[in-house]
């Protein structure tokens, strides 16, 4: 179970996150929703340690997470996809898939590693010698969740998944994200994509200028006439 409470945290002066509270369960997964500058990807980068934060309390599995480095989640079962992917593009896919491989031992599980993620995108077993770059979108996400799925996380981070990608591959990410979660993986999934994330979430959280300003069950957020005003073009 992860747990934030009362986080702060900014850039400067400014401030991106005031007084953030969320928890995920056990296998939950859970969608932070909000628009463009809402204080997302602020809110993943302190939960995966890359940004300190001001004020507040980050535990997981009962551990204090506030005082780690962002090297130590890998080994605590916390993996990031972060914004825009960030893969080597001049490396091969199973180069790429190998760095999420880095733990021991998860390098030994390398091999069962590999099948499970060609298992699932058995374009990336085609693909396997090609360079990352020159793939299209959508197999990039891939790549970015074999990547992460590669260390055995218990906890996946993924900021904006379906950014920048075409509609008919941003279905095909979301049914991978809820096959990963019902094999029993804990999610937080970043969205601009209101309508999709709520449809895929157990929970939802909406984050407006660094404030959780509604939280409930995905199902009750998406009935809910204020939000789908704000999020879901009103209808
Ligand atoms: N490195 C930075 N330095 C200064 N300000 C930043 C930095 N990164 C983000 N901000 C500011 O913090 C606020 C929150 O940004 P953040 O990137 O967390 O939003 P977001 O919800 O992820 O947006 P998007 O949907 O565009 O990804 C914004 O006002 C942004 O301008
Ligand atoms: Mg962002």
């Amino acid at each position: 179970m992860l747990s934030l409470e009362s986080i702060v945290a900014g850039y400067g002066d400014a401030v991106a996150l005031s007084d953030v509270s969320l928890t995920i369960a056990a296998g939950e997964l859970v969608a932070v929703v909000g628009a463009n500058g809402a204080g997302k990807t602020t809110l993943v980068n302190v939960i995966a340690r890359l940004l300190p934060m001001r004020a507040g309390r980050l535990t997981w599995e009962g551990a204090d997470l506030g005082r780690l480095p962002p090297q130590a989640l890998g080994e605590r079962g916390i993996a990031l996809i972060p914004e825009g992917r960030r893969l080597f593009g001049a490396m091969s896919v199973e180069e790429n898939l190998d760095m999420g491989c880095y733990r021991r031992s998860a390098r030994a599980l390398r091999e069962e590693g590999l099948e499970r993620v060609y298992g699932m995108f058995p374009i990336l077993r085609e693909r396997r010698g090609q360079m990352a770059g020159t793939l299209s979108g959508g197999q990039q996400q891939m790549v970015a969740i074999g990547r992460a799925l590669m260390a055995r996380p218990r906890l996946l981070l993924i900021d904006e998944p379906s950014l920048g990608l075409a509609p008919s591959v941003v279905q095909q990410v979301f049914e991978v994200i809820r096959t990963v979660n019902a094999q029993g993986v804990s999610m937080l999934l970043i969205e601009q994509n209101v309508a999709l994330a709520l449809q895929v979430a157990d929970r939802g959280y909406v984050l407006e200028n660094g404030r959780i300003v509604a939280q409930a069950s995905a199902s009750a957020l998406l009935e809910r006439p204020d939000i789908r005003a704000a999020y879901l073009g009103g209808v």
